[in-house]
């Protein structure tokens, strides 16, 4: 694995079809995942870590995000990365961005409403890695479903010449959703109210259940069960990210709230017919806890 901080270097040590896989680091199995996804068909796969300030609204999360370049390292080597493209600021942004992609009607719900500007500095600096890296194929989480609509879409509507492939999102051995923030959390127990909120909105709509209020209630119910206090449970449209009123297409039922300092997010994905993909998840405790 070769390891570049500039776009130049990074394209000349790609050569193929490249796919690539854009992080922000503190790599876990849900990153590692996109990885090996991207392994199959690629003749190069690069990965990209840059914790980018534009997608930060809060000071405090942005200084406090985890950061480890020689793990990451390791990990992304070990799970087949050719090329890890880990820019310093001045090669991202060597000048406040006059330009930014913005993704208004993607961005009015859910995260975009509780983050303001989030998805701004998401989709401008994606559209960044895609116009200087020029992949394939790019690889991202389901677990951030909201941000997998506004890539897409973004993708699309420049004509980026890049196909982009959803993962299943990756849970620890207890249902919840693996995010490099994990480590911060102290009430695991209240954390594990999101993931059984929606498992059990999950089973209802095996049972038949269509309606969006029903299925964002059962969610609810659990949260407030556990004390925690949600922030927004939507259901909403997979590619318009839009909340709409039954299932029927493809979709996925979001949540977030607040566990202690650390902000969680976590969602089920839903087919046209009702049926739910709930993620996978890891056998033993992640890597995140230091057993790498
Ligand atoms: P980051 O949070 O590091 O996530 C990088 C990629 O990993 C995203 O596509 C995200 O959806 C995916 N991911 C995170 N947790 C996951 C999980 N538990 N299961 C499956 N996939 C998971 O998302 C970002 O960085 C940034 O916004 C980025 C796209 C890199 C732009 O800065």
């Amino acid at each position: 694995m070769r390891i570049t901080g500039t776009f130049s270097e990074a394209r000349a040590l790609c050569s193929g079809r490249v796919a690539l896989v854009p992080t922000m680091g503190f790599l876990h199995e849900g990153h590692l995942a996109l990885v090996e996804a991207a392994r199959e068909g690629a003749d190069t796969v690069l990965v990209s870590l840059f914790v980018n300030p534009l997608q930060f609204n809060e000071a405090a999360d942005l200084e406090s995000y985890p950061r480890d370049l020689e793990r990451d390292a390791a990990l992304a080597e070990s799970a087949g990365t050719d090329v890890l493209f880990a820019p310093p600021l001045e090669e991202m942004y060597p000048e406040e961005p006059a330009t930014w992609v913005s993704l208004a009607a993607l961005s009015a719900e859910m995260e975009g409403a509780h983050r303001p500007g989030h998805f701004d500095g998401v989709a401008t600096v994606v559209a960044k890695l895609f116009a200087g890296l020029r992949p394939r194929r790019a690889h991202f989480g389901r677990k951030d479903a909201q941000q997998l609509a506004v890539v897409r879409r973004m993708a699309a509507d420049l004509s980026f010449p890049v196909e982009i492939v959803g993962g299943p999102t990756v849970r620890e051995e207890d249902g919840l959703a693996l995010s490099s923030r994990n480590i911060f959390l102290e009430d695991r127990g209240a954390a594990l109210a999101l993931s059984r909120g929606l498992f059990a909105a999950a089973d209802a709509a095996a049972a038949g259940e269509r309606s969006g209020a029903k299925l964002e209630g059962i969610v609810a119910a659990e949260l407030l069960a556990a004390g925690v206090s949600a922030e927004y449970v939507a259901l909403a449209d997979a590619a318009a990210a839009t909340r709409i009123s039954d299932l029927g297409r493809e979709a996925f039922l979001a949540v977030a709230a607040r566990v202690g300092a650390v902000r969680l997010i976590d969602n089920v994905w839903f087919g046209p017919d009702g049926s739910a993909d709930r993620g996978v998840r890891l056998p033993g405790p992640s890597i995140l806890y230091g057993g790498n």
